[in-house]
């Protein structure tokens, strides 16, 4: 059988995807029931910083019954001029699936043609698909389902978060409204892509985006990796602020995601993400039940 890659959101087909979250739901309810992978290992390498994704990976792989064996590039070879591709067919030798957090999507691409395993998305700068495989399973406990809901992305719209919203909000059903300031577009490859799935308008004024919205949600306006680029983000990014007058344009009962950190005062304030209509603690707890359920869909079609 050929190797699955998830290198990104449409990387699953709407009926894969909609399996992997009705798996991720069960393995939420028998957390420590299943254990598919036992005898396996998967690799998680980090290029970049993280705590969630770092976390719950290592502990959603235990409790799929492999090893977990989380690797700092900076401790490797990698920075002395081993090549990321010769990495991978080694790392295939060892381990069942190879998990990467990387700045570049074409780095991750020469991974995934080194490897003989599956090779997981953990962020890129282009996507951040195992984020929103729990975005989804949010989205799914607490609306209902997918199919017909609007999902309003506010601020960056050119980052992994508007892309990878765009691509799995789609392939979801849902409706995806992007609305950032002029310059932080999305690529129009990534937005033709989506478009190919269902439908993603591109809204300028917040308050519009916002109307009727099931669900909100935001990002880091600072991207690792664009600390020092000398920007001003604060100023074109403020009116992309979720808060408490933007929320009220949102359906009533609509939820409210970020996928953390936050930068709270920033992109989202404190009333907000501490408040009734926030979904962001959940959505975090996702990440370990829905990349377990990702995990165990590309391991055992193998
Ligand atoms: N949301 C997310 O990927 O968080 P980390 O950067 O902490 O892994
Ligand atoms: N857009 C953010 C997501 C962090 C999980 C970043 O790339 O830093």
């Amino acid at each position: 059988m050929t190797v699955r890659h998830f290198l990104r959101d449409d990387d699953l087909t709407p009926a894969e995807q909609l399996q992997v979250l009705e798996l991720a739901a069960a393995m939420k309810a028998d957390r420590n029931g299943v254990k598919p992978l036992a005898g396996k290992a998967v690799a998680v390498i980090f290029e970049k910083p993280s705590l969630r994704t770092r976390v719950s990976f290592e502990v959603g792989i235990a409790q799929l019954g492999a090893a977990p064996i989380i690797i700092d590039a900076s401790k490797t070879h990698f920075g002395r001029g081993e090549t990321i591709g010769d990495a991978a067919k080694v790392l295939s030798r060892y381990v069942d699936a190879i998990v990467i957090r990387s700045n570049s999507d074409a780095r991750l691409a020469e991974l995934a043609a080194g490897a003989t395993v599956p090779v997981v998305n953990a962020l890129t700068d282009g996507f951040h698909p195992c984020q929103l495989l729990a975005d989804l399973q949010t989205v799914r406990e607490r609306l209902g389902g997918t199919q017909g809901r609007i999902m309003t992305y506010l601020g960056d719209t050119a980052n992994n978060m508007g892309h990878s919203y765009a691509l799995a909000g789609t392939t979801a059903g849902m409706r995806v409204r992007l609305s950032g300031p002029p310059g932080f577009e999305p690529d129009p490859e990534i937005l033709a892509a989506a478009r190919q799935r269902g439908v993603v308008e591109v809204v300028d004024d917040p308050a519009e985006a916002a109307k009727d919205a099931d669900v909100l949600v935001t990002d880091t306006w600072t991207s690792m990796g664009q600390e020092g680029d000398g920007l001003d983000r604060r100023t074109p990014f403020l009116p992309y602020q979720i808060n408490g007058s933007l929320l009220v344009s949102a359906k009533p009962g609509a939820i409210v995601l970020h996928c953390l950190p936050a930068h709270r005062g920033d992109e989202i304030t404190d009333e907000v993400m501490d408040g009734p209509q926030s979904a962001i603690w959940d959505e975090a707890e996702n990440r370990l039940h829905a990349q377990k359920a990702l995990l165990a869909f590309l391991l055992e079609r193998r």
